[in-house]
């Protein structure tokens, strides 16, 4: 029997806290209370499963587009949550770091930000990537900038850059994603961590993001392991 593979970088795309709430005839905002509880529960149990990098896409810089109550209560709940839980990291020993843009995230948003993860930075228990004001193609745009820099700089000889480097220029350096998961229903990347999911499983559960819990993980590991990954090279 095979061994049961346990993907090193999972990415989740958590989608339909709002079509979870209104089913419930609750506004969009408790559909996103509701899928905070359910990622807190889910990133100890993924972390505790042996996945070494979980990355959740949070918010998109796209949803910036949304009204103004919806952004505010997710930017609010960021704030408490930020605060309230860096003992919880900290017990856990899980290291926080954040991928996306600051502009034009408001100071205190940012400021937790950066409080979590300069706590958390020595942590060894798994790192929990939380995509904040992000988008993937303005996340290659930045480092394509940041390499002319050092270019010019002479910090870095075009010649060596190579995939496997030029994941230093992205928000954070990362392994690939192994296994992308988006909740809802929808069959779409949105966005997310374009550079990183080349290689990824991808995996479509109908479910929205708050129902999401350890027994639906553990069904999309066993489709997960179920999975032949080729990475281009013909099978034995
Ligand atoms: C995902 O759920 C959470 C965020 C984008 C912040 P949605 O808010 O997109 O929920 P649906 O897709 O409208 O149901
Ligand atoms: C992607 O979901 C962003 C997050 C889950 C944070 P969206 O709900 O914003 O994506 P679209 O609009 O359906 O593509
Ligand atoms: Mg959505």
């Amino acid at each position: 029997m095979n061994e049961y593979k346990i993907p090193n970088h999972v990415g989740i795309i958590m989608d339909g806290n709002g079509r979870w709430a209104t089913k419930r005839g609750l506004k969009r905002s408790a559909g996103h209370s509701a899928g905070y509880k359910t990622l807190k529960k889910l990133a100890v149990h993924i972390l505790n499963k042996g996945v070494k990098y979980l990355s959740v896409y949070a918010f998109s810089t796209e949803n910036f587009k949304r009204d103004t109550e919806e952004v505010n209560y997710l930017m609010n709940l960021f704030v408490s949550k930020f605060k309230e839980e860096k003992d919880f990291f900290m017990k856990k020993n899980i290291k926080v770091v954040f991928s996306g843009l600051k502009e034009p995230l408001r100071s205190d948003v940012w400021e937790s930000m950066q409080e979590i993860s300069k706590m958390t930075k020595d942590n060894t228990g798994g790192t929990f990537n939380i995509l904040l004001n992000y988008g993937g193609q303005s996340e290659i745009v930045e480092a394509a900038k940041k390499i002319v820099k050092d270019v010019i700089d002479k910090k870095l000889n075009i010649n060596e850059l190579n995939t496997e480097n030029f994941n230093k220029y992205l928000f954070q350096d990362l392994p690939p994603i192994d296994f992308m998961i988006r909740t809802s229903g929808e069959v779409r990347i949105s966005n997310f961590m374009l550079y990183q999911v080349a290689y990824a499983e991808m995996y479509f559960p109908k479910v929205y993001f708050p129902d999401f819990n350890e027994k639906e993980f553990d069904i999309a590991l066993d489709v997960y392991n179920k999975r032949d990954r080729r990475f281009g090279a013909i099978k034995k």
